[in-house]
């Protein structure tokens, strides 16, 4: 009896891993429910040194209206807003709020960049560099 139930869990376990294994890495993709990971400007972000980005949707999805940033400021749509850092110094995009007043300004990258870009993205900026 023993035996039979340690196998069923030999088998529960196997079955966890291939959700595990299909769901994809959740620890590079989101750090929490409801993150979202931006990598569209990743060329760019890898010469400068910073990671992707990743915005926690729900942290401000609990803050505000969905109307504040939907449809005026972001498109609602991943990867749909074309968002450069000038944007985010002109007070546009992220900006809108991240700019000193509302919320503190985006001069510490790492509060922002705090992903991991893909190594293949990390290994084509280092050989442009050399
Ligand atoms: C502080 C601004 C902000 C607020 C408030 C906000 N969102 Fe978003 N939302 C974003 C951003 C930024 C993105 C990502 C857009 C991108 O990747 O270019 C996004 C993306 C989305 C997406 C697309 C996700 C996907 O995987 O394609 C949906 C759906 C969405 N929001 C729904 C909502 C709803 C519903 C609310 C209100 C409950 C809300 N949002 C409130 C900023 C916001
Ligand atoms: C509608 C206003 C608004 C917009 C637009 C907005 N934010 Fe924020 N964000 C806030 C506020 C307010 C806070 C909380 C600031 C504080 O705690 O001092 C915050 C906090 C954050 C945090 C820290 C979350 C934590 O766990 O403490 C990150 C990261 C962040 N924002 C990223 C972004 C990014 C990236 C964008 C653009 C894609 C963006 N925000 C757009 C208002 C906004
Ligand atoms: C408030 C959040 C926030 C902060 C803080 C922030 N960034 Fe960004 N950054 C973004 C977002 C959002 C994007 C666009 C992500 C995407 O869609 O690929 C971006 C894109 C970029 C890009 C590529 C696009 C471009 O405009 O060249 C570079 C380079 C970059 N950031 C550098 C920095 C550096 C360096 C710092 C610190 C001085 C910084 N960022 C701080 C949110 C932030």
């Amino acid at each position: 009896m023993i035996k039979i139930g340690a196998e069923r869990n030999g088998l529960l376990w196997a079955l966890l891993m291939v959700f595990f294994f299909l769901s994809g890495s959740p620890v590079t993709e989101a750090k929490e429910y409801g993150d979202i990971y931006m990598d569209s400007t990743k060329d760019s972000m890898a010469k400068a040194d910073v990671g992707a980005v990743i915005f926690p949707h729900w942290f401000h999805r609990i803050r505000y209206k969905c109307k504040v940033c939907h449809e005026d400021i972001f498109v609602m749509r991943k990867g749909a807003n074309n968002i450069s850092m000038g944007d985010i110094m002109d007070g546009k995009s992220c900006g809108t709020c991240h700019n000193g007043m509302i919320a503190w300004e985006a001069l510490e990258c790492k509060k922002c960049h705090s992903g991991e870009l893909t190594p293949a993205v990390k290994n084509s900026a280092d050989a442009n560099k050399q």
